[in-house]
């Protein structure tokens, strides 16, 4: 279920916010800052990053939501901030985005442990992805280190398969990517 809501980002009139069975989606907006800090630096939670892969301070964190809010929210590319839908309670965050160096479009997460091994990522991703080809995109793609098992399973119950591993600056790991043809239907959770 998708809806719009007055968005509380000063200069945004109005912003989709996208609604599951326990989830509730909204546009990230400065306000989520202090939900972010506390996310970025359980390291934990970087070590699947695929990019820097180390716990960021409070100024870390801060230039990557200035970054984030930067992106043009055209075509479907959106960062949302994941609450849970009866309580405000803050998940993670899971977006489309573009893909650094290409013009593909990236899916993109990160939950707090917390909220870890409840399927909250698959429900959250499958209803950005769908936001996405609503919104026109024609081809998403996921990367995740080989070793980060549960965001390729995350990736996969979305309904991506795997094109292509190659090396990364990040150690002696792999990247998997996975792709998506509009045509294909998503995978039921
Ligand atoms: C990766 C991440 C989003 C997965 O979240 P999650 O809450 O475990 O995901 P879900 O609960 O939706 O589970 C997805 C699937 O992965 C499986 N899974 C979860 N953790 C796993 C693990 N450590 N090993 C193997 N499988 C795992 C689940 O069983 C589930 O599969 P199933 O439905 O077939 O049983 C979460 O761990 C996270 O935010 N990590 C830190 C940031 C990160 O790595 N982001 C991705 C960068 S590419």
């Amino acid at each position: 279920m998708t809806g719009t809501v007055v968005s509380p980002n000063p200069g945004v009139a109005r912003q989709t916010w996208i609604c599951t069975a326990r989830l509730r989606l909204r546009p990230l907006c400065a306000d989520d800052l202090s939900d972010l800090v506390e996310l970025y630096a359980d390291p934990e939670v970087m070590r699947g990053s695929s990019g820097v892969a180390v716990a960021r301070d409070r100024a870390a964190s801060e230039e990557w939501l200035r970054q984030a809010l930067a992106i043009p929210t055209i075509g479907g590319w959106m960062t949302y901030r994941v609450e849970d839908r009866a309580t405000g309670a803050f998940f993670g965050r899971c977006g489309l985005r573009p893909e650094a160096g290409s013009e593909k479009t990236e899916l993109a997460y990160a939950f707090a442990q917390h909220a870890w091994w409840r399927r909250i990522a698959t429900e959250a991703s499958i209803a950005v992805v769908r936001n996405g080809f609503a919104a026109g995109l024609g081809r998403i793609v996921g990367c995740a280190l080989a070793k980060n098992v549960a965001s390729l399973r995350v990736l996969e119950k979305v309904g991506m398969r795997r094109v292509s591993e190659e090396p990364t600056s990040v150690g002696p790991l792999s990247t998997m990517k996975w792709t998506r043809p509009i045509t294909t239907g998503l995978m039921k959770s």
